[in-house]
């Protein structure tokens, strides 16, 4: 059972995604060569997240984010494009917030809805890829 306060606390993984995040897209995006671009907005917050995704022979080869989003944010999609790469497009697509959360350890349960951030601009890239491509 959950201690009182407990469920605000970031597990060091969160907290290593944050301070150290993965595959975040430093600068324009111009300096990234990219396939398809996901953009999305968090209607309970106002946040948003910009994913790019490079494509080979329908796998994701390379991928980068940047966002508005706070620190859980930050975290998830980090792990996001972690698992995210060298996955198939489909593959790609059945990873679900529950798989980025239980791979981080928990996220605060009120901050769950941030991850979502990176995995709806994730699904928004790939479907551009694919309604383009296929
Ligand atoms: S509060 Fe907006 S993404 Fe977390």
């Amino acid at each position: 059972m959950q201690k009182e306060g407990e469920d605000w606390v970031y597990s060091e993984i969160v907290k290593d995604h944050f301070l150290n995040p993965r595959n975040f897209l430093m600068g324009d995006e111009k300096n990234f060569k990219y396939d398809a671009c996901g953009i999305v907005g968090n209607p309970i917050c106002g946040d948003q997240m910009k994913m790019y995704i490079r494509i080979k022979d329908n796998k994701i080869i390379d991928i980068r984010w940047k966002t508005y989003g706070c620190a859980s944010a930050i975290a998830s999609t980090s792990a996001l494009s972690e698992i995210a790469k060298g996955k198939t497009l489909d593959e790609a697509l059945k990873i679900t917030a529950k798989d980025v959360d239980d791979y981080l350890g928990k996220l605060p349960k009120h901050k769950f809805h941030c991850s979502v951030l990176g995995h709806d601009a994730l699904k928004e890239a790939i479907n551009e890829y694919k309604a383009k491509h296929q």
